[in-house]
């Protein structure tokens, strides 16, 4: 199966969260995560910093849109655009006003997946954090997995294989990023996490000593993820989604999927397992 994703370059540009309270939502990635605010004319909040957007529209806490990718150039996501079609994906008109050229299909979840490409737009100032990944919960990973590397040309990266065979946790790339996205077992459906990719571990002090003065205490971290082998700290805003500042996430050239075993082993700085509660 042709790796249409990866070769279109795919990156996360944004995401949709909805929240029952969008205004105080908005109003805290503004602060924590060094974004400007905007309501849109259609009622959705805009936060934009550099190199990272979110979309935050009316619904219930911790429910989730879409995740959208931008394409590295316009052969890439018609690529992209041709295989959702041959694959009966049904690609529809984009929900988000962020990417030009953009469609949508859905995932077997129903979670929202966009392609389109970047526009030039006006970068606030700020620590370093491109918006990374984004990490789906789910009760069948295989499924998800099917959908992202089967029919749209993700390369799966590595997976967490639990005791009896099964996938507990997939990951999977649109570029040359261990993971673009990922889809982890769980009792339930939607977005796990998403992921702002500091790039080096002093980055990811200064954003740690940015959220202490906010008072945004760390909920899981500092640690280095097995799978990635990322440096990273969580942090969870006011409706409950969690949020990752990640570090030296693995660059894949080209090697074998490798695979896990169940109990991701994530080490503290010093040197402890450390598991997520
Ligand atoms: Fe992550």
């Amino acid at each position: 199966m042709a790796p249409t994703a990866v070769r279109a370059g795919a990156f996360v540009h944004h995401l949709q969260l909805q929240s029952p309270r969008p205004e105080k939502l908005a109003a805290f990635y503004g602060d924590a995560m060094q974004m400007s605010v905007e309501k849109l004319a259609d009622g959705r909040w805009h936060c934009a910093g550099p190199q990272r957007q979110v979309l935050i529209a009316q619904g219930q806490a911790r429910g989730f849109d879409f995740s959208a990718f931008a394409c590295r150039d316009a052969d890439g996501l018609a690529e992209l655009r041709a295989r959702a079609k041959s694959e009966r994906l049904d690609p529809a008109a984009a929900p988000s006003p962020l990417l030009d050229q953009a469609f949508s299909v859905r995932d077997p979840d129903g979670n929202g997946v966009v392609f389109g490409l970047a526009r030039e737009t006006r970068e606030g100032r700020g620590l370093r954090g491109p918006l990374q990944h984004v990490t789906l919960a789910t009760f069948d990973v295989q499924r998800i997995e099917d959908f992202y590397a089967g029919k749209l040309g993700f390369l799966v990266s590595d997976r967490v294989v639990n005791d009896k065979g099964g996938i507990a946790t997939s990951f999977m790339r649109s570029n040359h990023e261990h993971h673009t996205l990922a889809c982890f077992l769980s009792s339930r459906q939607g977005l796990d996490h998403h992921s702002y990719e500091a790039g080096e571990w002093n980055v990811i002090r200064d954003w740690a000593d940015h959220f202490a003065a906010r008072d945004i205490r760390l909920m899981w971290g500092p640690g280095r993820h097995g799978p990635g082998n990322n440096l990273f700290v969580f942090i969870e805003d006011p409706d409950g989604n969690w949020i990752e500042v990640s570090a030296e996430l693995e660059v894949i050239r080209d090697r074998p999927v490798k695979h896990w075993p169940h109990g991701e082993r994530t080490l503290n700085l010093w040197g402890n397992a450390i598991m997520r509660s």
